[in-house]
């Protein structure tokens, strides 16, 4: 198994993602997120630095819990307006050959049967390099605007998401065979319909008697994301994903969640090893240390309190509006996303937080480390936590676009070439052979055995 490091450009179709405010700093092309040739060159930058995947945030509905109201949100462009991600990867596909694309997609709001075709139709459409980020989704403007009335509660969100897998794996691994297609004439055989079954699911969310309406493509199951933190959403992880993308401000937070998921998938029959670990990151470079900690500063100003403070309402459910700035941030049960309080709360006992500080703080990058530095710094920093955190990679969250991952790439990326922490060339075909080295879903996935 190689020893490198993982890297996915964590990123969103939209203006704003995790850096509110990001938009205002001189130089920024956030608003070109509507542009084809934006994201055509942002694949091509990201494989140039031999990254794994170009990673899609995704959300339906508007931040409209601060001040019960969606203006602050929308005149900041907090994460709206936003295109659907999907849509971009035929085109960054097609100027790239290797990099895979990771798309959020949402359990909560779709059928299992349209995702399946979807996810099967990008998987054959770039030669095998789809991952599936999956999500329950946590904003109410979300649920009504689809018609759903209430969105559903925390839990049954990830008890729907348990059936809704079940299904997929279940069109993807079981419902053709691998020889079903024989294009014989002669015979007037497309098909084999012997080689295509019927899955009959039946289940307290979803009735799919199938088959499958696409062939296998060629990693059949896109290789599986997830993200949830708390113990409900670790337990759907520890099950389905291959990857997790963690969201812890330090170091020991990061190791007590890699140990804590690793016990869980081992509980489950899973190889521990066979779950790779993403954190997510911040990293500001430059040529030098000192011109990283000049960029800081400027990135620093350009921080939209008030944005922040509406990503993170809709984030936590809770209206940051109704505290004072000086005010301490308390731990609070939350339907929304529950790692996001706990991140402030939870993780340094010892550390109280203001309303003030945690904007400040999550104004880059919401939750994740900041790292900043010149190259040798940052390869420093960041070969730190491989060895003391056990990490596999990073997912590099950005403050300006493309900005962030152009100096990545540029000044990082060959300091960590020189130490063998970043890969030459691409190892395999698919995704999945490049994150794991093998085709399939690993051995006691529910997928696999199903
Ligand atoms: C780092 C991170 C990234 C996430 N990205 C998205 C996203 O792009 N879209 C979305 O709808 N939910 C996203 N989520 C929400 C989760 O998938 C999940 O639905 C939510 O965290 C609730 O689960 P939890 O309470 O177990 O954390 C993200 C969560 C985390 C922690």
């Amino acid at each position: 198994m190689s020893d490198h490091l993982h890297f996915n450009l964590f990123t969103m179709n939209s203006v704003e993602h995790v850096s509110p405010g990001s938009w205002t700093i001189p130089g920024d092309q956030s608003h070109r997120y509507t542009d084809r040739e934006y994201w055509t060159d942002v694949a091509r930058t990201a494989e140039r630095g031999g990254f794994d995947a170009i990673f899609f945030a995704d959300v339906r509905g508007i931040y409209d819990v601060y001040d019960d109201d969606r203006d602050p949100a929308i005149q900041r462009a907090i994460q709206t307006p936003s295109n659907m991600p999907q849509a971009l990867v035929p085109a960054m596909a097609e100027v790239t050959d290797d990099i895979g694309f990771a798309v959020t997609r949402s359990t909560s709001y779709v059928h299992p049967y349209q995702l399946a075709r979807e996810l099967s139709t990008l998987d054959h459409v770039t030669d095998g390099r789809i991952a599936f980020n999956v999500v329950t989704s946590y904003l109410e403007s979300a649920a009504e605007n689809l018609g759903m009335g209430d969105r559903m509660e925390h839990d049954e969100r990830y008890d729907r998401a348990d059936e809704f897998m079940d299904v997929c794996y279940r069109l993807w691994e079981d419902s053709w065979e691998d020889d079903a297609i024989v294009r014989d004439a002669e015979s007037e055989t497309y098909t084999d319909p012997e080689n295509v079954h019927a899955i009959d699911y039946e289940g307290e969310y979803f009735t799919v008697p199938g088959p499958h309406g696409c062939e296998p493509s060629p990693q059949r199951s896109p290789v599986i994301y997830q993200a949830g933190s708390s113990d409900r959403g670790r337990r759907f992880a520890a099950t389905n994903a291959e990857g997790v993308f963690v969201s812890q401000p330090t170091k020991e937070a990061t190791r007590d969640y890699i140990e804590d998921m690793r016990e869980r998938v081992g509980d489950r029959g899973r190889d521990p090893d066979s779950l790779k670990f993403f954190p997510g990151i911040v990293v500001i470079t430059g040529e030098t240390d000192e011109v990283a900690r000049e960029k800081h500063e400027t990135y620093k100003e350009h921080i939209s309190v008030e944005g922040t403070l509406s990503l993170l309402s809709g984030f936590i459910d809770m209206d940051f509006s109704e505290l004072e700035p000086d005010q301490k941030v308390e731990h609070i049960e939350t339907d929304a996303i529950r790692g996001t309080i706990n991140a402030f709360t939870k993780n340094d006992p010892d550390r109280e937080w203001t309303v003030e500080e945690v904007a400040q703080f999550a104004g880059l990058g919401t939750t994740s480390p900041v790292i900043v530095g010149g190259p040798e710094t940052v390869a420093d920093e960041l070969e730190a936590w491989q060895e003391e955190v056990g990490v596999d990679g990073f997912n590099l969250k950005e403050v300006t676009r493309p900005g962030s991952l152009r100096d990545f790439v540029d000044y990082v990326v060959p300091v960590l070439r020189e130490r063998g922490l970043i890969r030459e060339e691409y190892e395999g075909e698919t995704l999945r052979e490049n994150m794991f080295e093998r085709r399939g879903l690993p051995d006691g996935h529910p997928g696999a055995d199903s």
